[in-house]
C-alpha cells in the first residue's frame, strides 16, 4: 500500500470519534501556525496595539484619531464603529494603510436583538425556552454580522438578586443554572459551536466577570463582597458554562470582589479563568474599568493600572488607555514580562484567526440581508409571547371581545421606544409594533384610547380624570403601566421599585369607576406593586418586549396563545424584603411562611422569635419559578428509579404532566434539589433541571429528569467539588413554592 492508501485505510477503519479529534487536532494545529505566523511579524508597540480597544462614534465618517489609531497600529479593537459604511471605511483602511493589515475585531452591544428587538433578557429568561432564546441570540448576531460586526457584549450572566438595580434587565435572573442554561443558549446562538468564520457567526462575550450583579445596595458601579464560596456555587457556574459552550471572550466587571478590583484581580483571570478553567481566548476590561482603579483606591496612576492589570493578564483595555502610555515601558522595565504580553496578543489573534477575520472583506451591507425580515420579526413575536407572565387572572383572561368597546389605556400602550427597553442601540422605532397599534388593527372602532399620563414617570394628574369620562361606557380596560426604557439598564438604578409617576392614582381613578382591569406591566425589574394588585383583575408581566411586543400582548390577551412564562427572579411583596431569593439558606429558627407579620403592640414571645418580619410576610408577592396559564396541568407525584445510589451513579425522577384544561399550553416542569445535611449549609432548594413541555388539552407526556454527581456536588471554598453522603431532597413542581417532593440517599462515597 502506498502512503496514501494506507492514510485512507486509517481514515476508514478509525472511529469517528477518534477521526473528529484527529481532525480537529489539525485545525487547531493550523490555526495556532497561522496566529503564530502573524504574530512574529509585530514590534512590542504593535502586539500592544492589538490589546487595545478604542470607541469610535456612530455615523458614517470615520474619526481622524481612530484613522491615525489604524494607520500607526495602535488599535485591535473597535466599538460603536459607526455605521455599515464607516465599518467599510474602516476596514480598507487596515487592509491599505496599517502596517500589519491585521483586521480589527469590531463589536457591539447586541444585548436582545440587533434592529429586530427581541424582549431584554430578564424577558426572554421567563420563557425558559433553550431553543428561542439561542434563536432570538442567533437573528440578533446575524443581523450584526450583515453590518460590519464581528463581536457582541452578550450574554451578560451575572446573578441579580436585588431589583433596585437597573441591570437586572440585561441579565438571566436570579439563579445559577437558569442563568447557564439560557447564557449558554446565547452563546451558541451568536457563536455556533464553536468560534467560527461561517456567515452570521459573531463572537460572544461572558460578561462580567465576576460578581457584578452582587452590587452593594442595589447601585450601579458599587462595591462587591461575595464570601468565597458563595463565588464558587453562585457566581461562577453560569460563567463555566459559558466556558464550556466555547465562548470566544470574557469581560471584566467594574466592581471590585473582596476589595481587589475585577479588572486586576489575579485569582479570578489568572488562577480561575487560566488555570483551573484552561480559558484560550481574550479577556476584555469593561468601558474604563481599568483607569476607574484610580477612582476606587486601587491604583495611584495609569501606570499603575497598567501594570495592575497586565498582571493579572487581562489581554484588552477597553477605551481607556493604560496600556498604550504604559505598557511598553513596564516591559521594558523589566516589571511585565514580556511573556503576559505574548500571551495576551496570541489570544486575541486566535480569536480573530477563528472568526475568519483573516480571509474576510467587508463591502457595506449585503444586499440579501434579513434584517428586520418577516421571519425575524415572527420569532421575536414568538419569544416575546413566551416571555410573558400571567401573574393574576380572576376570571377574566383570556378576553372574550366580541362587539364591547375596549379600553387601552396607560403611557405604555403605545410607546414604541420605551417598549424595546435598555440595550436598543439599533432599534429601529418605527418598525415597533405597539400593544395600541395591535389592538386597533384587531378591533378599529372598538377600541378607546386614552393614555393617561405622558410618560410612565410623569406626576401630572391632570390628563386622569378625562381618561376615565373617555372609558363611558366601557367596561374592559386594559392599562399599559409600568417603567419608561431609562428606568432600568446601566447605570439606571432605582431606590424605590414601585410604580412610578402617578400610575397608582391612574389605576385607582379606573378602579373606582368600577373597570375590569387588566393590567399590562412593561418594566425592566420585578416591580412591587402593592394595593394595586387588589384593585385589578388580572396582571401580565410583560417586561420590555421588543418589536413585537404589542402583536405578543394581542395574541396572548385574545387567548389566540395561552401565557407560559415563569418568573427567572422573586418578586418581592416591599422593598424591605430585598434581596430575597428563592434559593437562600434556611435559619435556625425558621420563619412560619403563614405568619403575615405581627400586630404591633404583641409582646416579644416565642412566636415572635422566628426568621419572620414584624410587619410583612417573610414569602414573596410572586415565588420564582411561578407563572399562570389558561389551562391547567397537573403534575404526577414524582417517580424515582431508585431511592439510593453511589457516586457515578445516576437516579432518574419522572413525572407525568397532563393538560386537565381547555386549552392548548406549555407547562415548566422545574426539578429541585436540597441537600439536608452538608459541610457547608446547602440552599433550600436549587434548581437542577427543567423542561418546558407543550399540550393539547387533555394530552400528558412524561418528563424525565436525571440526578447524579454533577446535581447533588457543589463547591468548596476553594473551588474543590465536594459530593457527600447523605439524605437529599429530590422536588419537582412548575413553580418553587409548588413543588412534591421525595427523599434518596447517596451512600457510601470513598
Ligand atoms: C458596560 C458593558 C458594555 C460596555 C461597552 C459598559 O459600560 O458595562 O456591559 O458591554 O459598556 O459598551
Amino acid at each position: 500500500m502506498n502512503r496514501v492508501n494506507k492514510f485512507v485505510a486509517a481514515l476508514v477503519l478509525m472511529p469517528v470519534l477518534a477521526l473528529n479529534n484527529m481532525l480537529s487536532a489539525q485545525t487547531n494545529q493550523s490555526m495556532e501556525n497561522k496566529v503564530n505566523t502573524i504574530f512574529n511579524q509585530l514590534t512590542l508597540e504593535q502586539k500592544i496595539g492589538q490589546m487595545t480597544q478604542i470607541a469610535s462614534t456612530n455615523g458614517d465618517e470615520v474619526p481622524q484619531y481612530v484613522i491615525d489609531a489604524i494607520k500607526e497600529g495602535r488599535v485591535g479593537s473597535i466599538l460603536n464603529a459607526g455605521t455599515p459604511k464607516a465599518i467599510e471605511k474602516i476596514q480598507k483602511i487596515v487592509a491599505k494603510e496599517s502596517p500589519n493589515k491585521i483586521p480589527l475585531i469590531i463589536g457591539r452591544d447586541v444585548i436582545h436583538g440587533y434592529k429586530t428587538i427581541f424582549p431584554i433578557p430578564l424577558g426572554q429568561a421567563a420563557s425558559w425556552n433553550r431553543k428561542l432564546v439561542e434563536t432570538g441570540a442567533n437573528i440578533a448576531g446575524k443581523e450584526a454580522y450583515d453590518e460590519g460586526i464581528n463581536w457582541t457584549f452578550a450574554p451578560m450572566i451575572d446573578i441579580s438578586r436585588d431589583p433596585r438595580w437597573g441591570r437586572i434587565a440585561e441579565s438571566l435572573g436570579e439563579d445559577p443554572y437558569l442563568t447557564a442554561e439560557l447564557g449558554t443558549a446565547m452563546v451558541v446562538g451568536f457563536q455556533g459551536n464553536e468560534l467560527s468564520s461561517e456567515k452570521g457567526r459573531i463572537a460572544a462575550c461572558a460578561k462580567h466577570f465576576i460578581g457584578y450583579g452582587a452590587t452593594e445596595n442595589g447601585k450601579d458601579y458599587n462595591a462587591v463582597s461575595i464570601p468565597d464560596y458563595q463565588l464558587w456555587n453562585t457566581y461562577l457556574p453560569p460563567f463555566k458554562a459559558a466556558l464550556d459552550a466555547g465562548v470566544g471572550t470574557f469581560m471584566t466587571a467594574f466592581n471590585d470582589i473582596n476589595g481587589i478590583p475585577a479588572s486586576a484581580n489575579q485569582f479570578l483571570l489568572k488562577e480561575v479563568l487560566r488555570e483551573k478553567w484552561n480559558f484560550d481566548g481574550f479577556v476584555v476590561s469593561d468601558w474604563e474599568s481599568m483607569s476607574q482603579m484610580i477612582n476606587q483606591g486601587y491604583s495611584e496612576n495609569l501606570r499603575d493600572v497598567a501594570l495592575q492589570s497586565a498582571s493579572a493578564q487581562l489581554d484588552m483595555e477597553m477605551v481607556s488607555s493604560a496600556y498604550q502610555k504604559h505598557l511598553k515601558e513596564l516591559v521594558e522595565s523589566g516589571e511585565i514580562d514580556i511573556e503576559i504580553v505574548n500571551t495576551a496578543v496570541k489570544n486575541i489573534l486566535r480569536v480573530k484567526v477563528a472568526l475568519g477575520l483573516f480571509e474576510q472583506e467587508y463591502n457595506g451591507v449585503p444586499k440579501d440581508t434579513e434584517i428586520l425580515s418577516a421571519t425575524h420579526k415572527a420569532e421575536a413575536k414568538k419569544m416575546a409571547i413566551e416571555s410573558l407572565v400571567l401573574l393574576k387572572n380572576e376570571n377574566i383572561l383570556p378576553l372574550k371581545i366580541k362587539n364591547q368597546k375596549i379600553g387601552i389605556v396607560g403611557p405604555l400602550a403605545d410607546a414604541p421606544a420605551e417598549q424595546v427597553g435598555t440595550w436598543s442601540l439599533d432599534a429601529v422605532i418605527d418598525e415597533v409594533v405597539t400593544p395600541f397599534n395591535a389592538f386597533q388593527e384587531a378591533f378599529g372602532d372598538q377600541i378607546v384610547f386614552a393614555q393617561g399620563l405622558e410618560n410612565a414617570r410623569s406626576n401630572k394628574t391632570d390628563q386622569i380624570q378625562a381618561t376615565v369620562d373617555a372609558m363611558k361606557g366601557v367596561k374592559d380596560v386594559i392599562v399599559f403601566a409600568g417603567e419608561d426604557a431609562i428606568l432600568s439598564g446601566e447605570g439606571h438604578s432605582r431606590a424605590f421599585i414601585n410604580l412610578p409617576g402617578a400610575q397608582e392614582a391612574l389605576i385607582d381613578a379606573l378602579a373606582e369607576a368600577d373597570k375590569n382591569i387588566i393590567l399590562v406591566v412593561q418594566a425592566g425589574r420585578p416591580l412591587t406593586l402593592g394595593t394595586i394588585e387588589d384593585k385589578v383583575n388580572a396582571i401580565l408581566y410583560a417586561w420590555h418586549p421588543g418589536t413585537m411586543g404589542g402583536p405578543a400582548i394581542l395574541d396572548v390577551i385574545t387567548g389566540k396563545v395561552t401565557p407560559s412564562g415563569k418568573l427567572p427572579v422573586t418578586f418581592p411583596r416591599t422593598l424591605g424584603q430585598v434581596p430575597i431569593y428563592y434559593s437562600s439558606i434556611e435559619s435556625g429558627r425558621p420563619a412560619n411562611p403563614q405568619m403575615l407579620g405581627i400586630p404591633t403592640g404583641t409582646p416579644l414571645d416565642p412566636v415572635g422569635l422566628t426568621n419572620n418580619y414584624l410587619d410583612v410576610s417573610v414569602t414573596p408577592a410572586y415565588a420564582f419559578g411561578y407563572g399562570l396559564s389558561y389551562t391547567s396541568f397537573s403534575i404526577s407525584k414524582p417517580k424515582l428509579s431508585n431511592t439510593e445510589l453511589v457516586k457515578g451513579e445516576k437516579i432518574s425522577v419522572t413525572v407525568e404532566v397532563k393538560n386537565t384544561g381547555k386549552y392548548e399550553g406549555a407547562e415548566v416542569v422545574q426539578l429541585y434539589i436540597h441537600d439536608k445535611v452538608a459541610s457547608y449549609m446547602r440552599p433550600k432548594l436549587e434548581l437542577k433541571g427543567f423542561e418546558k413541555v407543550y399540550l393539547a388539552p387533555g394530552e400528558s407526556k412524561k418528563v424525565t429528569f436525571e440526578i447524579g454527581d454533577d446535581q447533588l456536588s457543589f463547591f468548596d471554598k476553594n473551588g474543590n467539588v465536594l459530593l457527600e453522603k447523605g439524605k437529599f431532597e429530590i422536588f419537582v413542581g412548575n413553580a418553587s413554592d409548588n413543588l412534591a417532593s421525595e427523599i434518596i440517599t447517596l451512600k457510601d462515597i470513598k
